[in-house]
């Protein structure tokens, strides 16, 4: 580890070089973005074996340390570089709300704040010895997707996650224009929410309207990843910060992920 100081453009080229970087965004809030990046976090890290870091860029709603069950944890500094928090041996994260002082405190931040948070995440954090990095990005194109696309140049994927509903789909042909703008790759767009399982009968129950996902894929001439149920039990284990798909791996939720994060993997690896 080098003794530099802090903003070093150097130390982050030195990090991320060769580091296979995922970002995963949709248009609109509470549609799965950070239960997707955790997970495949935890699929890279706990079933593939890979040294991963998760970064959890949603300044203004950092959820990510609670679907893991971390969230009381502090961030240390070690070098003058901010040292990633080890969820498990293989899996390092940062997030904003470890800078917290407390769970409910609030970030009231223009842009040019965000900008900084973000670039500090980068260049001030000692990622070394990842081979992956996923970013959890906030919902729409905003000042942070920005500095993240600009700042990790080049990004090797992005994952767009929509449910199935038409005006998130909406969204969805926002973020791929957007990544097209600024070079990103996308891997594909995973449904989230598509259907719910009766505990009962079996029936799959549609809730919203399917097709509009899958029309979209084809017309934009972007690969759909997957589609995952919507799960209570993946509800009640991000709650306390269990693993899901760790822990049940036969469910047709952590199939279905399975699969989705192999193709992921697949498309930044290539
Ligand atoms: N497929 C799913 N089944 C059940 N609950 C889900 C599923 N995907 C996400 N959730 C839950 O929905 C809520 C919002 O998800 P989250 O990942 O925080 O969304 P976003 O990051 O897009 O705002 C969380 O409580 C999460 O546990
Ligand atoms: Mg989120």
């Amino acid at each position: 580890m080098t003794d530099k100081p802090t903003l070093n453009l150097n130390v982050k080229k030195e990090y991320l070089k060769g580091v296979k970087k995922i970002a995963v965004m949709s248009g609109k809030g509470g549609v799965g973005k950070s239960t997707i990046a955790a997970n495949l976090a935890i699929w890279l890290a706990e079933v593939k074996h890979e040294k991963v870091g998760l970064m959890d860029i949603d300044i203004t709603g950092p959820n990510i340390p609670k679907l893991l069950g971390i969230e009381d944890e502090k961030l240390m500094v070690e070098d003058k570089k901010i040292v990633p928090f080890p969820a498990t041996e293989n899996l390092l994260v940062t997030s904003m709300a470890f800078l917290l002082p407390t769970k409910d405190s609030p970030v009231i931040w223009r842009g040019p704040l965000k900008i900084k948070a973000v670039q500090q995440f980068i260049q001030d954090v000692n990622w070394e010895g990842i081979k992956y990095l996923i970013i959890d990005l906030p919902p729409g194109t905003g000042d942070e997707a920005l500095s993240i696309a600009q700042e990790l140049k080049p990004l090797d994927g992005s994952v767009i996650v929509s449910t199935p509903q038409e005006v998130a789909v909406l969204d969805v042909r926002k973020n791929i224009s957007f990544a097209k703008q600024l070079e990103v790759p996308v891997a594909g767009i995973v449904e989230n929410m598509s259907y719910l399982k009766c505990p009962h009968c079996g029936e799959k129950i549609e809730i919203f309207k399917r097709g509009a996902v899958k029309k979209a894929s084809e017309e934009l001439d972007v690969p759909l990843l997957g589609e995952l149920p919507l799960d209570p039990e993946v509800t009640a284990a991000s709650d306390v910060g269990k693993f899901y798909i760790i822990e049940n791996k036969e469910t047709e939720f952590s199939k279905a992920f399975n699969g989705i994060a192999s193709k992921i993997k697949d498309f930044v690896d290539k």
